[in-house]
């Protein structure tokens, strides 16, 4: 389902190359530490989970207990069609966090803003009483050893300032927790963990598989993955 207006938007989203390389990393299981942190963020109890920039859905799906819905929000058409399969609970939904969330006031348990833009705004209104909002922003280490070789862009420490501006005043931190797990990938998990971000929209796949190629050769690199997870609720 499509609620986009027609107008366009000034964001980019994942094409589909970028989410095929993305569903191989989450099949490979190389996030799965990141996405047990997640699922085991979100609370137990009633409203449903909004994955605000779901991508995949894979950690829209992992976080589903009991009998509950989720909502997957992507802009990206190619990541909404894959979500849809993500999960039985599942509706994807295509359109832009900055204009709404399609999501009635005070309807979400929970909302994730994993590695995506968040609209603290619109996440405030949809967020239940007693809901979390769980986000996970990279770190300034996260994948550092293949960062250069793989002309990825670098995470600086605006992210952490950022995240503060968008909780100000709204939100109390009821968490932070950071995750960091070593990964082993060989050249193709390597293109794919490469070109799933936004090295995916300025390199092809042909020079992500050759400097992919060049550093692992036959055998493998190890990156770390880096992460801050944050919890967050409605201030009072
Ligand atoms: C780095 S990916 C993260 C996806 C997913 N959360 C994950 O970690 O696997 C960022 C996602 O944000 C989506 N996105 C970018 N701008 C958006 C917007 N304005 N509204 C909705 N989704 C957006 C992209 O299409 C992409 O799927």
């Amino acid at each position: 389902m499509s609620l986009l207006s027609g107008k366009g938007t000034a964001h980019r989203s994942d094409t589909a190359e970028m989410v095929a390389a993305r569903v191989a990393v989450f099949d490979a299981g190389l996030y799965e530490p990141v996405v047990s942190a997640v699922a085991d963020s979100v609370p137990d109890g009633p409203g449903t989970v909004v994955d605000a920039a779901a991508g995949t859905g894979a950690y829209l799906s992992a976080a589903l207990r009991g009998d509950r819905v989720g909502v997957a929000v992507d802009l990206s058409k190619s990541c909404a069609r894959v979500a849809a399969r993500c999960h039985p609970r599942v509706v994807s939904v295509v359109a832009d966090l900055w204009s709404q969330i399609p999501v009635a006031d005070g309807s979400a348990g929970a909302v994730l803003s994993v590695f995506a833009p968040r609209n603290a705004a619109e996440t405030a209104r949809i967020l239940a009483p007693g809901g979390r909002w769980v986000i996970v922003t990279p770190n300034p280490g996260h994948l550092a050893e293949i960062v250069e070789p793989m002309g990825m862009l670098r995470v600086g420490d605006a992210k952490a300032r950022r995240l503060a501006a968008d909780l100000d005043g709204a939100f109390d931190i009821v968490s932070t927790r950071r995750v960091t797990a070593v990964r082993e990938l060989t050249a193709e998990r390597l293109a794919d963990v490469a070109g799933m971000g936004p090295a995916g929209f300025h390199r092809s796949r042909t020079e992500l598989e050759s400097a992919a190629g060049d550093l692992a050769g036959d055998a493998s690199v190890i990156a770390t993955l880096d992460v801050t997870l944050t919890v967050a609720r409605r201030a009072v």
